[in-house]
């Protein structure tokens, strides 16, 4: 989608939002999938309502790009706008055990900043790839740590009130990969309650759970992390696994050989290719084990 009207664009200057045209989703996830739009990058929090209710009074659809590791987008021109938060400097500030942390911030460096300042728990963390912002609205977590587990404060935009909100942890749900975010809230920062913990510690933590990711994750190829949630009790990827699926392919989409809720943007797989793919998968599960598997990772596809 194109936004070419000049007082819109003089109107975004005014905002501190920086207009970037034709920008393409292929080069923003880690999916390496997706299509061409106009991106809308966010200096300032505080004029998020204003532009939100701009595009709204002009009809121009939108959606927030966090990290893009979660993400599988279509092909082709996309028919919304998408917005993202401008990384800020500093992004995380530590005032006793609270970071204060800017849901552009990288979430790998996050933790790996507190852990310099002495503070632990989010060890489980290193590796996830994708945004602050992004892991709290789907309440990331590995080998035993949740995000969730940590937030004392959450800033976000309501879509539904039209405004700033803060909220207190104990507002919101967090459970296993879903939170009680509405899917339009956008969030804009976090604190974060985090243990006192040697530094030396926590590193000892982060390098094991670094060599358990590499051991059975396909680091390093494209990928949006786990396809599929896994069902209570059960594990997708070792669903998938039995039924012999790893390699199953649709054009250059496929299942990882290393882990089968893994699929792996194996060259120029289109969006079309891994939904297919999705959709197969999804298919033998439940043809084998009468289980309906739910889609961990976001799809955009109007
Ligand atoms: N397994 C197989 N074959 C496979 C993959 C896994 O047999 O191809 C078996 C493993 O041997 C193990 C069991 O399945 O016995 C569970 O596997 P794993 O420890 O890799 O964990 P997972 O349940 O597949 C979850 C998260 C990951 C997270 C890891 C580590 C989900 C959907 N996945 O994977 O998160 O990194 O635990 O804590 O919750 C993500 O969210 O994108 C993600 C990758």
């Amino acid at each position: 989608m194109r936004i070419e009207d000049p007082q819109l664009l003089t109107a975004f200057r005014e905002l501190d939002v920086e207009w970037k045209p034709a920008v393409s989703l292929a080069e923003l996830t880690y999916l390496g999938i997706g299509g061409t739009t106009d991106l809308l990058s966010i200096l300032r929090h505080d004029a998020i309502p204003d532009l939100l209710n701009l595009l709204d009074g002009h009809g121009i659809p939108h959606k927030f790009l966090g990290g893009g590791s979660n993400l599988l987008v279509i092909d082709g021109e996309l028919p919304f706008v998408v917005l993202q938060l401008a990384s800020r400097d500093p992004d995380v500030v530590i005032e006793g055990n609270i970071a204060s942390v800017d849901a552009a911030a990288d979430l790998g460096r996050t933790v790996t900043f507190c852990a310099k300042h002495n503070l632990g728990g989010m060890e489980g963390l290193i590796g996830v790839p994708g945004t602050v912002g992004g892991a709290l609205r789907m309440n990331a977590g590995a080998y035993g740590t949740q995000i969730g587990s940590y937030v004392r404060e959450v800033k976000l935009y309501r879509a539904a009130g039209r405004r700033l909100e803060t909220l207190h942890g104990r507002q919101i749900s967090f459970e296993y990969r879903h939170t009680s975010f509405a899917s339009d809230d956008m969030m804009l920062s976090v604190k974060l309650e985090l243990p006192s913990k040697p530094y030396p510690e926590i590193l000892q933590g982060i390098r094991i759970c670094n060599e358990k990711r590499r051991a059975s994750q396909p680091l390093g190829q494209k990928s949006a992390g786990c396809i599929f949630k896994n069902p209570p009790g059960a594990s997708a990827g070792r669903m998938i696994d039995e039924l012999g699926l790893k390699g199953f392919a649709v054009g250059d989409a496929r299942v990882s050989e290393r882990h089968a809720n893994f699929f792996i943007n194996a060259g120029h797989a289109s969006a079309a290719d891994m939904l297919a793919l999705i959709a197969g998968v999804r298919d033998r599960v439940r043809g084998a084990y009468g289980v309906t598997l739910e889609y961990e990772v976001v799809v955009w596809n109007a």
